[in-house]
């Protein structure tokens, strides 16, 4: 791979196997920076006969003598931060890896935990079937607060006068908030105050300027790796909103939330799984709600890494895919998880919708159109080998590669990586 400066989003919704992915691109990569999300993510990443789960932590970190930068896109939960630095093993000052948080990132409060809890009730309550099944961990309401200015940032926490008077600020509108709309306690300052200024400690010496850092890195021929999380359809913009998170997980939220030129990038590699699945609420139409529905969630331990959720689970929907393709301008698919498919009855994939009486093979702008939708298949001829210790495309059974050569034409990507099981060394590498 001869590309200094990478990309690597979700083609989904989120839950791709990016972290498998990263993991395996940070081998040769200097730099790692997550750009946008927060703790909502969870990237798996087995090394070492270790699982290791990381929400915020840039999957490179189990890497040595790496740079892994925290964006100002994120939204960071310092707790969270806390249990996965200390986590680490070996820890960063063993391994030589630098974390830099950017002080621009914003900080997840507990009000805003809460704030994200009780909307999602009264959404559910509401009975217009408008509840979004957020993670619970404050994304929303935390970049509602960037965008409304009124935010904390990482670089608050190790100034106290600065953080009183945000908090004093916020503490003020949330709890007229909670007691009055919600009938909720208050929040009281003095104890906040005392948690933040304590987090302030434990940030601070992590805290740092992501854009001077990489563009040092750049310019001293280092690679970058930029590390997407949640999934194009997740996209706030691009996504099915309102079904989506509340940040840019599509290849350019890289320039906005990790600080990179955009003519600097060389490579964006979309993660897609060889089926599809769905976390939360929101239009999934290729969705199997049967027994093959059942087997992939089985097959696939498709269970929420950061909420233990099952997992909605259906077959690869193509119109979502090039429109993925689209919106991010993929150079490359990685294809995860193409050893779920061993042993299935029946094969499917979606390549067009049928909707309002047409056919189409674009991806509609509205949630509500794409609620309507009925999937046109394609029969694939199903495998029942496993294919777990495949190496190279050459391995597989003609009908996976047939499955593979499909995916390439038909989104004029080529696949570059495929997962064939869930070790880091149960991979196939194209390129
Ligand atoms: P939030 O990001 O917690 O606000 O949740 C908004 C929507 O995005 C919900 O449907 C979540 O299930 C979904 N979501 C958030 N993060 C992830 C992720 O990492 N993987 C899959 N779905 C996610």
């Amino acid at each position: 791979m001869d590309a200094q400066v990478q990309v690597l989003v979700g083609a989904q919704w989120g839950d791709e196997g990016k972290g498998r992915v990263v993991d395996v691109l940070a081998e040769t990569a200097d730099v790692v920076v997550r750009y946008q999300g927060g703790a909502n993510a969870g990237h798996t990443v087995m090394a070492g006969g270790r699982k290791y789960v990381f929400h915020l932590l840039p999957s490179g970190m189990l890497y040595p003598n790496r740079l892994c930068i925290i964006g100002n896109g994120l939204v960071v939960d310092p707790e969270k931060l806390r249990e996965e630095v200390n986590g680490l093993d070996p820890s960063p000052e063993k391994s030589g890896t630098r974390l830099v948080v950017s002080g621009a990132a914003h900080i997840v409060m507990p009000y805003h935990k809460k704030l994200d809890a009780l909307g999602e009730s009264a959404r559910s309550k509401s009975g217009f079937g408008s509840a979004i099944g957020t993670t619970g961990r404050g994304i929303g309401p935390c970049y509602v607060d960037k965008y409304n200015r009124t935010g904390i940032r990482a670089e608050d926490l190790a100034q106290p006068d600065v953080v009183a008077k945000k908090l004093r600020l916020n503490l003020d509108e949330k709890n007229l908030i909670l007691e009055k709309i919600y009938g909720e306690p208050p929040f009281e300052f003095d104890g906040l105050y005392e948690t933040v200024l304590e987090w302030g400690r434990f940030i601070a010496p992590y805290i740092g300027n992501a854009t001077f850092e990489l563009d040092r890195a750049i310019s001293s021929g280092k690679r970058i790796l930029f590390e997407g999380a949640q999934g194009t359809l997740l996209d706030v913009d691009h996504g099915t909103y309102p079904y989506v998170t509340s940040s840019s997980c599509v290849s350019g939220g890289c320039c906005t939330g990790g600080s990179v030129p955009p003519g600097r990038i060389d490579r964006i590699i979309g993660v897609a799984k060889a089926y599809c699945t769905r976390v939360g609420e929101g239009p999934f139409p290729t969705e199997l709600t049967n027994e093959a529905g059942e087997l992939l969630r089985k097959n696939g331990a498709e269970y929420g890494a950061t909420t233990g959720r099952p997992r909605r689970c259906g077959w690869l929907d193509m119109v979502a895919l090039n429109y993925a393709v689209k919106v991010n301008g993929l150079d490359f698919i990685a294809l995860t998880k193409l050893d779920v498919l061993s042993g299935l009855d029946e094969l499917l994939v979606c390549i067009a919708y049928d909707v309002d009486g047409g056919r189409r093979e674009t991806f509609p702008d509205s949630a509500a159109v794409l609620e309507r939708v009925t999937p046109v298949y394609r029969k694939f001829t199903p495998w029942n080998e496993d294919i777990s210790g495949c190496r190279s495309s050459s391995d597989l059974p003609e009908a996976a590669r047939e499955y593979v050569s499909f995916i390439e034409e038909s989104t004029s990507s080529k696949v570059c990586l495929i997962g064939v099981g869930p070790r880091r060394e149960d991979t196939i590498r194209i390129f």
